[in-house]
């Protein structure tokens, strides 16, 4: 049995991407049979860091709440959370914090790549660097570590925060006593989807399909994806093809193979485009009533995540207690 954990942070609204690359894939492997404890929260205290407008935090959080329930996830099996609603997080992570060597965390990328730009630029090095952007790792490592977390599926970009996470147990567990799991990543949703530019869909590249966009933004979007000029009747590249690309994380194996032929038959971009369309709106349209049900009904989604954040603190609780005792933090009788 493995505890598996894996954090969103609510800086946006969801879109496809999010959806191939990790959504989808966490909400099937928590329906699966196996006897494992998934942990999937909002990393709402990590929004903070990059975004501080109040109603923004809010919106996105309900959100992405709505997204994971309204794809179906199993909120009876799996522990879902708000971040900020655990408070032994916040805890944990002032503890892991006395134990950080301030080295591990000017190495830690996210951290170091602005440093670069402001040396770069011939500003001073902190220049618009915070606290929380610095202390970013430590916060994630203590999501992970309070929960005994055996797996981390997350992609690249936040392979060295895993592994700080796992510095900092050892750490801990040199120091005191040997109570804390050390994590490894999952790598498993690293398939990146292209956006409408051909590059990776991405928030910080405007070339997102929001996941949840309405039938008619949907093919709005979908009519802008860059092709090249080919006419119709010349045969295409579906390898380079950023509709094919999204097409295939959608359809059946079948479907990929009839597609793949009518690029070398030659298919029309406009006609390509549609058969796109049809096929996200299809999948998509029964989760999609239900999101705009959930966003309609938020008091709905508020007790949802309420029920799961009694459920998860029990675990947090239990954890930070033996934690502390380890630490000499304990009563003197
Ligand atoms: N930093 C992650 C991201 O932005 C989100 C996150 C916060 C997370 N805490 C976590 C992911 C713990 C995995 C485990 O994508």
């Amino acid at each position: 049995m493995k505890n598996i954990l894996t954090g969103i942070t609510p800086s946006g609204t969801p879109h496809i991407g999010n959806y191939i690359g990790a959504i989808k894939p966490a909400i099937e492997k928590s329906k699966s049979n196996s006897q494992d404890n998934y942990f999937y929260f909002l990393s709402d205290y990590h929004a903070l860091v990059k975004c501080q407008d109040a109603r923004l935090v809010e919106k996105y959080s309900l959100e992405i709440a709505a997204t994971w329930l309204a794809l179906g996830l199993d909120t009876s099996k799996a522990f879902f959370y708000r971040q900020s609603r655990i408070e032994e997080t916040t805890q944990l992570s002032w503890i892991l914090t006395c134990l950080a060597p301030k080295g591990l965390l000017n190495r830690a990328h996210a951290y170091k790549a602005l440093v670069d730009e402001n040396i770069q630029a011939n500003k001073d090095k902190d220049k618009n660097i915070s606290m929380g952007l610095f202390s970013y790792p430590i916060l994630m490592a203590a999501d992970i570590l309070l929960f005994d977390t055996n797996l981390v599926p997350v992609g690249k970009d936040q392979i060295q925060h895993v592994e700080i996470a796992r510095d900092l147990a050892n750490y801990f567990n040199k120091t005191y006593e040997d109570i804390l799991v050390l994590p490894e990543v999952d790598l498993a949703c690293d398939d990146v989807l292209s956006g409408l530019d051909g590059r990776k869909m991405s928030k910080s590249y405007q070339n997102t399909i929001e996941l949840f966009a309405s039938e008619k933004e949907l093919r709005k979007k979908i009519m802008k994806i860059a092709t090249n000029s080919l006419a119709p009747g010349k045969a295409k590249d579906y390898n380079t093809c950023t509709l094919f690309k999204i097409y295939k994380e959608f359809a059946t194996s079948g479907e990929i193979e009839e597609i793949k032929k009518a690029y070398e038959d030659g298919i029309a971009w406009g006609e390509m485009k549609n058969i796109l369309f049809e096929k996200i709106n299809k999948t998509l349209s029964g989760a999609r009533e239900k999101y705009k049900y959930f966003i309609e009904n938020k008091h709905e989604v508020e007790n949802i995540l309420e029920a799961g954040e009694e459920k998860t603190r029990k675990l947090a609780k239990e954890k930070l207690d033996t934690i502390k005792y380890a630490l000499g933090l304990r009563s003197f009788c």
